[in-house]
């Protein structure tokens, strides 16, 4: 059985998502910076307990204007990484804006992490410890990272996934058919947001 997970990666422009989408896919350091236009996809299996798993990393472009991201972007995204740049005080400023647009647009069954990026540089603009009171105060997890060393990133996706498959083997993902596989979907409204086939 396969089971595809839809990541996603917000944050503003240079802050290094699609790095750290490099990194998580190849693991390798992208020492240039070419501006994401729209969306690009990285795909990573790994099996898990006789299964599958397919992560779908959606990194989105920060350089657009909060309101033009779609709410497309977002649908059906069980695991949300908000990101911000140690180096850039803005960036992380602005990561009460991403989630006021993203959170009515995600499914029931969702993970936000925020992820604080170049935790590698020397002019750090943000302190650890007040990311972290962030993400205590929103209920959401906390992960300092770096796509040049590697630290923590596949520690950071491997955890979420984990702990969705976790939460999948204790049934508090519904699964409500069956037809030429499983789909998981939302409760209410009808959208998968994981598939197994
Ligand atoms: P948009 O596509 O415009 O949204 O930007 P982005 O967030 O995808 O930024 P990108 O990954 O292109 O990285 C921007 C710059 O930061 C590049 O020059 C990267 O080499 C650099 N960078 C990314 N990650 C790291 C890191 O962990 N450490 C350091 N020192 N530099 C990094």
């Amino acid at each position: 059985m396969k089971m595809l997970l839809k990541y996603i990666l917000i944050g503003n422009s240079d802050v290094g998502k699609t790095t750290l989408a490099w990194r998580y896919k190849f693991d390798d350091f992208r020492d240039y910076f070419i501006s994401t236009v729209g969306v690009d996809v990285q795909v990573k299996s790994y099996p898990m307990f006789n299964n599958d798993i397919q992560i779908l990393l959606w990194d989105t472009a920060g350089q657009e204007r909060f309101e033009s991201i779609s709410s497309a972007f977002y649908r059906d995204s069980i695991g949300v990484f908000l990101c911000f740049d140690y180096s850039n005080r803005k960036s992380f400023e602005d990561i009460p804006k991403w989630m006021d647009l993203m959170i009515n647009h995600l499914p029931d069954y969702h993970h936000i992490v925020l992820v604080g990026l170049k935790n590698d540089v020397s002019n750090k603009h943000v302190t650890e410890l007040e990311a972290k009171m962030f993400a205590k105060k929103h209920g959401i997890d906390f992960y300092s990272v770096s796509a040049k060393t590697g630290e923590n990133v596949e520690k950071m996706f491997m955890n979420l996934t984990e702990s969705i498959y976790a939460d999948y083997r204790m049934n508090k993902i519904k699964i409500p058919q069956v037809l030429g596989g499983i789909k998981i979907q939302k409760d209410k409204r009808k959208r998968y947001y994981c598939l197994w086939w």
